[in-house]
């Protein structure tokens, strides 16, 4: 995925699509990541998320080189561990106490995204949590949408993904159990936090 050519104009777009409560959902991990020591961001983007967050320990993994350029220019992230690499193959012996992957797993095909999945369970200390914001499926409008926004990411970025998996029973398929959720626009977006299991 070569999302990086739209990095300089990714957060108005999205500002544009989602409108006004966008920067608030972007910020909803905040105040859970805060509770942990060591946190691994996957697919951060611009990294609007790291504005909050203020006394972990983060290691943000990118693969967009221009996406974590517009991240590191954001205040206090003087020590973040950044890591553009694909997440894929990055490789670390790290284990965190918290996973967040903001709108990250949804850019993968099922094949993959269970080899996301089972990477995220070895990066993890058992009873870690992981947070998810991600889609699902909405309304016919918000359905319509999707198809649009996935052709166009298809088309601009070379996005890998067909359609909207159900990422949730994804999720909970693995080692993991789901603690806490949160709906936005209706229920189109959701938060998930999940334990997983020891
Ligand atoms: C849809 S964007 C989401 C960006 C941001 N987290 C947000 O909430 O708006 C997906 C992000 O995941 C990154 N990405 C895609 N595949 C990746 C991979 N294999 N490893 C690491 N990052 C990846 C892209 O570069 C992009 O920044």
């Amino acid at each position: 995925m070569k999302i990086g050519r739209l990095a300089s104009i990714y957060d108005w777009l999205a500002n544009l699509v989602f409108g006004a409560k966008w920067n608030a959902i972007q910020l909803n991990a905040s105040a859970d990541l805060n509770e942990h020591g060591r946190v691994l961001i996957v697919g951060g983007g611009t990294g609007q998320i790291l504005d909050q967050l203020v006394d972990c320990k983060l290691t943000f993994v990118e693969l967009s080189a221009t996406m974590i350029q517009k991240a590191k220019m954001r205040p206090n992230t003087e020590k973040v561990d950044w890591v553009n690499q694909d997440f894929l193959t990055w490789h670390t012996n790290k284990k965190f106490d918290a996973v967040y992957c903001p709108f990250f797993l949804d850019v993968f095909p099922e094949p993959e995204l269970n080899k996301v999945l089972d990477k995220i369970e070895i990066c993890m200390k058992p009873g870690g949590k992981f947070y998810v914001l991600d889609f699902q499926r909405g309304n016919r409008f918000q359905q319509m949408l999707t198809i649009l926004m996935i052709l166009f990411f298809k088309m601009v970025s070379g996005l890998k993904s067909d359609g909207l998996l159900d990422i949730d029973q994804q999720i909970r398929q693995c080692n993991f159990k789901l603690q806490k959720e949160e709906v936005f626009y209706g229920h189109w977006i959701f938060y998930r936090s999940y334990v997983m299991s020891s």
